[in-house]
């Protein structure tokens, strides 16, 4: 099991591009970035310099949105910021075992959600607003959800997949399906299928959304650094 200081959980993006996510990755020299429609994250070598900017630059195109994700390096000057955020990185701790979901008789039971029901997550998405999703996002690792009556209500599911862990990612609930209970069993699920085979479930929250820090805290997640989100269009 990978330590809680493992160097990987510092380059997400960069990690998961380079290993587990490569098939779904393009690359020019040490800079890297998701296939279209996939995730828009960027990567570029963890001390990266003129080249590996410039190598961005010119695999996202001009005028592009590049979204460095956690990454600290600032790119050059002629990059424009576009949004920066403050936000947390969460760990599973080592040694102890993820909540079961529940499973008691008349619980709503989760669904794996396949290539059908991408209209029904990015509607989900679009009145919940977790953070980034795009139409081929679930193309990443496995998505859970919960439907009442046909309908999509929760989901979340497996995005930045370093060697040795797994991000738990889009994890959202309809407004009038909150406080039941769906995101702590989907996030149960998912840390639980993840530990099964040998990965060490992680995720990022925006620090201002306390509801969300507050379930995760709850299921066990704890804090193992702070991070700054930045975005930046290219030159
Ligand atoms: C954060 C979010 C996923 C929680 O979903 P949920 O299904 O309501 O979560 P749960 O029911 O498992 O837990 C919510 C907690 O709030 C409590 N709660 C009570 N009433 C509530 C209400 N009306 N609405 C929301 N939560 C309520 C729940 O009881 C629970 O706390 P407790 O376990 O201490 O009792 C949901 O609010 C959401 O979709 N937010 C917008 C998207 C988002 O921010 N996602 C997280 C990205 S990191």
């Amino acid at each position: 099991m990978p330590a809680d200081d493992d160097p990987v959980l510092d380059d997400p993006v960069g990690q998961s591009l380079g290993t587990r996510h490569a098939h779904l990755a393009r690359r020019l020299g040490r800079a890297a970035t998701y296939r279209a429609g996939v995730a828009t994250f960027s990567a570029v070598s963890t001390e990266p310099d003129a080249r590996d900017w410039a190598d961005l630059a010119e695999l996202l195109g001009p005028g592009a949105f590049a979204d460095m994700f956690s990454c600290p390096a600032i790119p050059p000057a002629d990059w424009d910021p576009v949004f920066t955020l403050e936000g947390r990185q969460m760990i599973w701790p080592g040694g102890t075992h993820p909540p079961e979901p529940d499973t008691k008789p008349g619980s709503t039971g989760l669904v794996e959600l396949g290539p059908d029901s991408v209209p029904d997550m990015l509607d989900l998405v679009a009145r919940t607003e977790p953070g980034p999703f795009w139409p081929r996002t679930r193309e990443l690792g496995t998505y859970l959800g919960i439907r009442v009556d046909g309908t999509l209500v929760a989901m979340a599911g497996e995005r930045l997949r370093p060697p040795g862990w797994t991000e738990i990612s889009a994890v959202c609930t309809a407004p009038e399906a909150r406080g039941r209970g769906h995101a702590a069993r989907l996030v149960g699920a998912l840390a639980a299928r993840i530990a099964a085979r040998g990965d060490r479930p992680f995720l990022h929250v925006a620090e201002k959304n306390t509801r969300a820090v507050a379930l995760y805290e709850r299921l066990g997640f704890k804090t193992r650094r702070q991070v700054t989100f930045r975005g930046f269009r290219t030159p």
